[in-house]
């Protein structure tokens, strides 16, 4: 079962939480930004010897400060209108996030609702392709939490009301 709360993703004791990147893995605004303040200056050291993140790809870190193991860097795409294979490489980071955390050991993991802030993602087609994918993918059963973690209230309806409808298809 996919879990959706509300709560700042920093917070969370999981053993992985997911961080929104961009390719080159130095830190940025949003959810990215809260990550390295909370993780202090060392997540960036180890971030500096990864050389980057392909566009739907992830990679793994340590967390540092957080109450988390590993964090989880994925890039999604900049949304341009949806004609440019955006909704694949969405599918792709969650897909990606899943293995590597996975391989990690981890059990337990909080994925932020990536691409939708700064980059533009319409929340709704965004929540979708997360909920479909997360639940359709063969690493899914090795975790016993996956939780979508939702910045705001109005957020999580939409990832409930999401669930919801898919469900009932
Ligand atoms: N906890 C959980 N969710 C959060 C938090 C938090 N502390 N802070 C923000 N969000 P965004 P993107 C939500 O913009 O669209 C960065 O500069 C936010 O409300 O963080 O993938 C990177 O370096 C939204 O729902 O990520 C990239 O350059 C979600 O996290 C770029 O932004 C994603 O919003 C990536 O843009």
């Amino acid at each position: 079962m996919l879990e959706v709360i509300r709560a700042d993703i920093t917070t969370l004791t999981v053993d992985a939480i997911v961080n929104a990147a961009n390719s080159s893995l130095l830190g940025g605004g949003g959810v990215d930004g809260a990550i390295h303040r909370a993780a202090g200056p060392d997540l960036l050291h180890e971030c500096r010897l990864l050389g980057g993140c392909k566009t739907g790809d992830a990679k793994l870190t340590k967390a540092y400060r957080l109450p988390t193991r590993f964090i989880v860097h994925t890039v999604g795409p900049v949304w341009r209108g949806g004609g440019h294979g955006e909704a694949d490489v969405l599918a792709s980071c969650y897909r990606r996030s899943l293995d590597v955390a996975a391989d990690a050991g981890a059990r337990s993991i909080a994925f932020p609702c990536i691409s939708t802030g700064i980059y533009g993602y319409p929340l709704e087609a965004a929540a979708d392709i997360a909920i479909t994918t997360l639940t359709a993918h063969a690493r899914f059963a090795d975790f016993e939490r996956v939780i979508c973690c939702c910045f705001s209230e109005a957020d999580v309806r939409v990832y409930t009301e999401r669930i919801a409808a898919i469900g009932s298809r």
